[in-house]
């Protein structure tokens, strides 16, 4: 892109930090979220050339929740934590990849930020060449004088200071909001610079699409399975179409920008469903609030369940306000 060629100015991800950081933020936010940004550069550098070089295909471990990890689920876990760990921001890390909490390192500074992260969503896709993403929660440490413990990461999504996506699809895009709309940046590979290209993301109306693994149907409860047929062809409902892709930012991201729904709802022998509520499901929640969506479990927002553990699942609706609190209302809970 030639960028001297737009009429309008241009906002590079950087300035639009740094011009909307969050309320008694300083400098160490606005960095973080740099760190950020350079890791979703790292990590899409070398997703764009997946299939060259020896990336694609198994780890050869198991992570903690019993999946097979991929090359790039170890590779993105360890980006993530190596432009963190040094910088003075951080106090704790916690990663789907991971099955404790990640210390700074003794001899680092401690900062006052919590980081939350699934480095690798959609690791089904990875081999495929279809779309994948990386989502991340900040919260605030719950006591500046000490290192970071466990209960900083158990925070709700309620307390997140920012939380935010990357999309690994056609473009890098990078997604976020900090409590001031949620704002969309894709990243022009020429000068590997994020710009700003969706300001303000709202979920539109009506509706387009339910997102949704159908091949789950037997699993379902009833109420589950009737509010599937009433996003299809119910009387008052906007009679949806299908989209599902299996990368949840992905899905998200497409509902986000047509208006639709994702679910992965509980199943009848996994009444928790399959989402982590840390660093997935709180973070769209998030998101999805900011965008004027909404993300339920079913009974209550997303942002309201406080984690017990640092990789407790949860059943997630999430998108447009109206399905998703149709949702609620069918599931009998409301
Ligand atoms: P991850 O690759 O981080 O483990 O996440 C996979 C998740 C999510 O991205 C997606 O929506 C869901 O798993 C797909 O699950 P199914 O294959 O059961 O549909
Ligand atoms: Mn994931
Ligand atoms: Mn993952």
């Amino acid at each position: 892109m030639d960028i001297s060629l737009q009429s309008k100015k241009i906002v590079t991800i950087e300035r639009f930090i740094l011009e909307n950081q969050p309320v008694n933020a300083r400098g160490d936010f606005t960095n973080l979220m740099y760190d950020i940004a350079l890791a979703a550069k790292v990590i899409a550098h070398k997703t764009n050339r997946a299939g060259l070089l020896p990336i694609l295909g198994r780890a050869g471990a198991t992570n903690v929740q019993g999946e097979d990890q991929q090359k790039l689920d170890v590779y993105a876990d360890d980006v993530l934590y190596k432009l963190c760990d040094h910088t003075g921001r951080l106090c704790v890390m916690a990663s789907e990849e991971r099955e404790d909490i990640i210390p700074i390192p003794e001899g680092y500074e401690k900062g006052k930020y919590v980081l939350v992260y699934d480095p690798l969503d959609g690791s089904s896709n990875i081999d495929v060449n279809v779309s994948i993403g990386t989502i991340f929660g900040i919260f605030r440490t719950l006591d500046l004088d000490r290192r970071g413990r466990l209960e900083d990461c158990l925070q709700p999504g309620r307390d997140l200071l920012a939380a935010g996506y990357v999309l690994y699809g056609s473009s890098t895009m990078l997604v976020y909001s900090t409590g001031k709309g949620v704002h969309g940046f894709t990243l022009d590979p020429d000068i590997g610079e994020f710009l700003l290209s969706h300001e303000n993301m709202r979920f539109p109306e009506p509706p387009a699409y339910y997102s949704v693994n159908h091949a789950y149907w037997p699993r379902w409860s009833p109420q589950v399975q009737a509010y599937m047929k009433w996003l299809r062809d119910g009387d008052d409902s906007p009679n949806l179409s299908e989209r599902y892709i299996g990368s949840l930012v992905a899905d998200f991201h497409r509902n986000l920008l047509r208006g639709g729904v994702f679910l992965y709802p509980a199943e009848l022998r996994k009444p928790q469903g399959k989402l982590r509520l840390l660093y997935e499901a709180a973070p769209l929640a998030y998101l999805a609030e900011q965008a004027g969506g909404y993300g339920s479990d079913g009974t209550q927002s997303l942002l309201n369940v406080k984690p017990q553990s640092l990789h407790q699942r949860v059943p997630a609706y999430i998108g447009n306000r109206t399905l998703v609190e149709k949702a609620e209302a069918m599931l009998g809970t409301k």
